[in-house]
């Protein structure tokens, strides 16, 4: 099978979605929620001899290394160092302008399992591969220490300036 872990994701997907005439009407009531602001926009610089490292590979194919602290996102790292990473719902796993592609198997594998949230979000981004996931949800920590991350060429966010013209 070429891509199991995208059809397992379709799947699941695909089991919590309900029947189509069973799904709640487009101006049904829906509870209002935000990401806590503590959970975003921040990181930590990290203590001495508790750094962690990870790289990220721009649209350019550049590398861009840093010393980052445990419990930081992608995100977060990725935008406190100016690289090109929209974050368009500010990290609530609620768009895929995060999306990174882990360019190692086995770091991937180290990864926590995303939750259903990012699995449907991840159905939505551009370029979706087997190691996909959202920047918002992988937290650094020592399992995952010198993670590679590459950025795809292209994110998917209809408000993005990925459609205006540069
Ligand atoms: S910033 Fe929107 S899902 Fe990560």
């Amino acid at each position: 099978m070429p891509f199991p872990r995208i059809l397992a994701r379709a799947a699941a997907s695909a089991l919590r979605a309900p029947p189509l005439l069973l799904r709640a009407p487009v101006l049904a009531p829906r509870a209002f929620t935000t990401a806590h602001t503590k959970w975003h926009g921040h990181i930590t610089p990290p203590k001495k001899g508790e750094e962690l490292h990870v790289t990220f590979i721009d649209k350019e194919g550049e590398k861009h290394t840093y010393e980052v602290a445990a419990g930081d996102n992608l995100l977060d790292i990725a935008q406190e160092n100016d690289l090109e990473m929209e974050g368009a719902c500010g990290g609530s796993a609620a768009c895929s302008t995060c999306h990174v592609i882990v360019e190692d198997d086995t770091m991937y594998e180290k990864l926590p399992e995303p939750e259903d949230d990012e699995n449907d979000m991840l159905d939505l981004a551009f370029g979706l591969t087997e190691t996909s996931r959202l920047g918002c949800q992988v937290h650094m920590s020592k399992a995952i220490d010198g993670i590679v991350v590459r950025l795809p060429s292209m994110t998917r966010n209809l408000q993005s300036s990925d459609f205006s013209k540069k």
